[in-house]
Formats: structure tokens, sequence, C-alpha cells
């Protein structure tokens, strides 16, 4: 094939791509499941809407087991298809390491600048208290998420895991849609 017409194919490739990119994100679901009812348990996990343009997430999780001193965290990002099938993400992270120094994982470091302003989730371990993620605008995710989120349309969730001392304690999924 010429240059030329490379070149051309990749324009029109690009071009079919950014059309199907989503550019505005609804978040529809969170659900928090504790694996662990002697560990940690929800007080709260809710997507409250006060008015058409105020929207927030808040999450509460009560810890039984403090000083907790190891804490893993997996996330993974899955799109829906037939069924949530994986997508891109899926990292683990060391949060008492991550949150002693937060460049050493740059995934998790958008993630938290996500929530870390309206949390105590915002120094490192040990954590002695319970862990609240209070009113997090869905407003500034989602500028947040379109700045920086090339994806395709579509339902997609976050499935993230929380690990202590090696065992699966808890599980958060927010869903939300690209369009
Ligand atoms: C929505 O609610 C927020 C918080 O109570 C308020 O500041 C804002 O003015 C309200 N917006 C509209 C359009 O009512
Ligand atoms: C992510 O990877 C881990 C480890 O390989 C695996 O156990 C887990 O099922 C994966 N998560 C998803 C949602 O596929
Ligand atoms: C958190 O708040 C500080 C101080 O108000 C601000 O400078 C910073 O940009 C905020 N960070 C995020 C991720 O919103
Ligand atoms: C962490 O968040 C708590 C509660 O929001 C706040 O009182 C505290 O000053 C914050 N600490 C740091 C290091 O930002």
């Amino acid at each position: 094939m010429s240059s030329t017409c490379m070149v051309l194919v990749q324009l029109i490739l690009f071009l079919y791509l950014v059309g199907e990119i989503g550019s505005k994100v609804e978040f529809t679901n969170i659900k928090c499941t504790s694996l662990d009812k002697e560990f940690d348990n929800f007080e709260y996990c809710h997507l409250k809407s006060v008015n058409r343009s105020y929207k927030y997430l808040s999450v509460k999780v009560n810890l039984y087991k403090i000083p907790i001193t190891k804490v893993k965290v997996n996330i993974a990002l899955l799109k829906r298809y037939s069924g949530y099938k994986p997508f891109l993400y899926n990292v683990t992270v060391d949060a008492c390491k991550f949150l002693g120094n937060r460049k050493s994982s740059p995934v998790f470091a958008y993630l938290h600048d996500l929530f870390r302003n309206h949390s105590n989730m915002n120094h490192t371990c040990p954590f002695d208290h319970d862990l609240v993620v209070d009113k997090v605008s869905i407003g500034f995710i989602n500028k947040q998420f379109t700045e920086v989120l090339p994806f395709p349309h579509g339902d997609y969730q976050f499935e993230s895991n929380w690990f202590a001392y090696g065992i699966n304690r808890a599980v958060v999924n927010v869903y939300f849609s690209l369009f």
C-alpha cells in the first residue's frame, strides 16, 4: 500500500474511533459488600441525587480489627458486552506503600485524586478508624473522567477488592456509562 493510502486509512479509522468515544459519564450504581463481617461492615454506601445538577457518592465502612497495618487493593475495569468482561485495567497496589509515596502508582494516584479531598483515607497505614468517603460530587468526577478517559461508549464497572493481611475483606463496585 502507498504511504498516502496508509495515511488515509489511518485518518478514517481515527475519525471512526473518535465518533464512538464517550464524552459524557453517568454514574448508575454503587454496591459495597463485606466479605468478612467480623472484620468490616458498611454503614452506608450510596449515590444520592440532591437535584438535577448535584449528585454525590458517599461510603462509610466500620473496621473492627484496628489498627490495620497491611492493605492491598485490586482494581479492575470491566465493560459490559453480554455480561461484564475485563477491559484494559486490572491492577493491584500495596495501599500502605502507595499512601506513603503516591508517585509509586500513577493509575492509583489518578483514582485517589477523585476522592481524597473528601476522605480520611489520606494518610499512610496504620488505619485505626472507620473509613469514610464523604459526598464526592459526581460533577467533579465527571470532569476528571471525561478529560482523560478516551474510552468507547458503553456500560462499565469498576470492581475493587480490598485485602487486609492477604485476605479479601470487601468488594466495592461502581457502575457507570459513557455515551
Ligand atoms: C442543587 O443543590 C445544591 C446543594 O443543595 C445547591 O447548591 C444548588 O444550587 C442546587 N441546584 C439547583 C439547580 O437547584
Ligand atoms: C484481575 O486479576 C486477578 C489476578 O490475576 C484475578 O484474580 C481477577 O479475577 C481479575 N479481575 C477481573 C475482574 O478480571
Ligand atoms: C484538594 O484540595 C486542595 C486544597 O483545597 C487543592 O489544592 C487540590 O487541587 C485538591 N485536589 C483534588 C484532587 O481535587
Ligand atoms: C485527612 O482528612 C481528614 C478528614 O477529612 C482531615 O481532618 C485531615 O486534616 C486530613 N489529613 C491530611 C494529611 O490531609
